[in-house]
């Protein structure tokens, strides 16, 4: 639930957001910001940076960034209405009990709380039910007791069709937003609506911050399919969260110069692990590791250590996770565990100093999968050989980092007994193929721009916007019918173009926060809040450079396009249209160059 938007402004300016946050962590002063270091990601040079003239944060680090709401909400986990409460409190602002509107922003407040609600209900199943002895005994056989239930919230559903359902009934929730959590299914409208878990051993899917976001169950004999997980929703998506990442990662403040994390695959193994002192473990969640997931452990550890199953599949989903690690630029080892044994199987069977050992040994993921594919493919006869390189050239072609290439390609020169030289040819064939291909699909569609990095002067131009809308008709009087390349920068220009034209005047930089429902935007606005631009004349000097850099290259476009049709004229022997065309060049180049020398005068 949301209050309407004057609501939120009068708490916001009510809390400035230089008093919120130092009340948290300590501010530094530079300039006309305040920095400290991130409290949302690890690191040591401070790169979070506070604006109080814009009442806005960002960090250029990892990327977060907000106003004073945005800023309480992550950092002490709230909803939005909750921090909206916390902040009207600290102001001593009482707010309207009538103004509650439903919104977006509740959505994901609702789902939270289903969650919570739906955890305690299983966790006191599990604890209580005399019918829950079944699950008991389970839990004990897989080797945990009380004290690991209650610390993991681990949780049992009934063998009944709608337990939670009457459950969170009883506690007021209704049905649709049942039925969006995913924890009730109805399968359609006339059907009463059932619990989607039954008769399964609850394992609570938690967030870094520790709410439970999602379930996973399994059965508790061998039944299809053994493990069952809650569906994605607004709070939850596979490709970003860990199974046990809440405790992994307290775990790391202050531990030695390299931060390591343990990665496994199931719920079981990684409690096994963290019961027996592995605390820095997570497990994925019945998906392959993603570029996500290793960009969010990358706030918390330096170096990961996957620890998979023993046996065959395992071992290829280690193998698939190394181009993972190379793209994101994160260290990463492997373990092959013997005797096709997962990990939950070997600390119960040969301990934990066994498995410390264990990961003495890790291999750097790279020599792990040349070992594992020196073991299938024999690298003396020719396909052998082929099908090695093959493997290795794709991977090759994502280090970033050439002290890196250099030191695989000699590793990998060396293992196969082939001329290192023959692979930095066969790596830049491929290279080369790929830039072609790449930069066909550029030429099929210029504006499937979405993944296009945004370009340093769209950037500037629209800081400038930002921070002194009057801007805004200068731009469109210079370049009226300008598309910015970068989605985003496209997206918020429309909404900035808006919010300037209507509001003229009462337009704030807060408002237009305020406004924006995406949080990608969201971040992207105040990373261009918080940027410093200079004063006066430079101000309009750097504005008018801008200007004349985006001319320019939309002239160089319109050369290239001429230029092409040129070559096809002639192609063709169309002589007048040859001719036609470089009057249109020659037209175009006048033009460019007696605008300078207007702006010159
Ligand atoms: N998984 C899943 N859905 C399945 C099977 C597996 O989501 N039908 C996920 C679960 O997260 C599970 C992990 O994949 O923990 C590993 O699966 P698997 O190796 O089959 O199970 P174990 O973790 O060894 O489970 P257990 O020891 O309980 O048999
Ligand atoms: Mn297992």
């Amino acid at each position: 639930m949301a209050y309407d938007n004057r609501i939120i402004e009068q708490v916001q300016s009510l809390n400035d957001i230089v008093d919120v946050i130092s009340s948290y962590i300590p501010l530094k002063r530079t300039g006309r910001s305040l920095k400290a270091c991130c409290p949302f990601h690890q690191e040591k040079t401070p790169s979070f940076i506070v604006n109080p003239e814009r009442q806005v944060f960002h960090c250029f680090g990892c990327g977060e960034g907000g106003d004073v709401l945005s800023f309480v909400m992550k950092y002490e986990q709230l909803t939005f209405p909750e921090a909206l409460k916390l902040l009207a409190d600290r102001a001593h602002f009482e707010l309207p009990a009538t103004s509650f509107q439903r919104s977006e922003k509740s959505n994901s407040g609702l789902l939270y709380q289903i969650y919570e609600v739906a955890q305690a209900f299983y966790h006191s199943n599990f604890m209580k039910l005399s019918i829950a002895e079944k699950a008991r005994a389970y839990w004990k056989s897989r080797g945990f007791g009380e004290k690991e239930a209650i610390q993991f919230g681990i949780g049992f559903a009934q063998d009944d069709w709608r337990k939670l359902f009457e459950h969170l009934s009883q506690k007021g929730f209704h049905e649709e937003a049942m039925v969006r959590s995913g924890l009730i299914a109805k399968p359609s409208s006339q059907k009463t609506p059932y619990d989607l878990f039954r008769n399964r051993l609850m394992f609570p899917i938690r967030n870094a911050q520790g709410r439970v976001i999602a379930f996973g169950g399994r059965v508790l004999a061998d039944e299809m399919p053994k493990y069952l997980n809650s569906p994605e929703t607004d709070i939850f998506k596979k490709r970003r969260e860990f199974y046990g990442l809440s405790v992994a990662k307290g775990t790391f403040i202050g531990q030695g110069s390299i931060r390591q994390i343990i990665i496994v695959e199931g719920y079981l193994d990684c409690l096994q692990l963290q019961v027996h002192g592995f605390l820095n473990t997570v497990a994925t969640l019945g998906t392959a590791l993603t570029e996500d997931h290793v960009r969010i452990l990358k706030r918390y550890a330096d170096e990961a250590i996957l620890v998979y199953d023993g046996d065959r599949a395992g071992e290829q989903a280690a193998v698939r996770s190394l181009d993972v690690f190379l793209e994101e630029d994160m260290s990463a080892k492997a373990v092959g565990l013997p005797d096709a044994l997962d990990p939950d199987d070997f600390l119960r069977s040969k301990g934990a100093e066994a498995f410390h050992e264990q990961l003495l040994e890790a291999q750097d993921i790279f020599d792990f999968k040349l070992n594992v594919l020196l073991g299938r493919f024999n690298k003396l006869d020719s396909s052998g050989l082929l099908k090695i390189t093959g493997e290795f050239l794709d991977t090759l072609a994502k280090i970033k980092n050439q002290v890196l290439l250099d030191r695989y390609l000699k590793k990998l020169a060396g293992s196969l007994g082939v001329e290192e030289r023959s692979l930095k040819i066969e790596l830049e064939k491929l290279k080369a193929k790929k830039v072609t291909r790449s930069s066909n699909a550029l030429e099929v569609s210029t504006r499937s721009a979405a993944s296009s990095p945004i370009l340093p002067y769209e950037k500037l131009i629209l800081t400038c916007l930002l921070q002194n809308p009057s801007y805004l008709e200068k731009l469109l009087e210079a370049l009226p019918t300008y598309e910015f390349e970068n989605e985003q920068a496209r997206e918020f220009f429309e909404i900035l173009r808006r919010q300037i034209s209507e509001r003229a005047e009462l337009f704030s930089s807060t408002h237009l926060m305020n406004e924006l429902k995406d949080d990608r935007l969201k971040v992207f606005a105040t990373e261009l809040l918080v940027s410093e631009l200079p004063e006066g004349e430079a101000l309009e000097q750097v504005f008018q450079d801008c200007l004349a850099k985006i001319e320019q290259v939309l002239l160089d476009k319109e050369l290239k396009e001429i230029k092409h049709r040129i070559q096809q004229a002639e192609r063709d022997k169309d002589l007048p249209l040859v001719n036609q065309l470089l009057q249109d060049y020659q037209g175009l180049l006048e033009g460019s160059r007696r605008r300078k020398e207007n702006l010159k005068k």
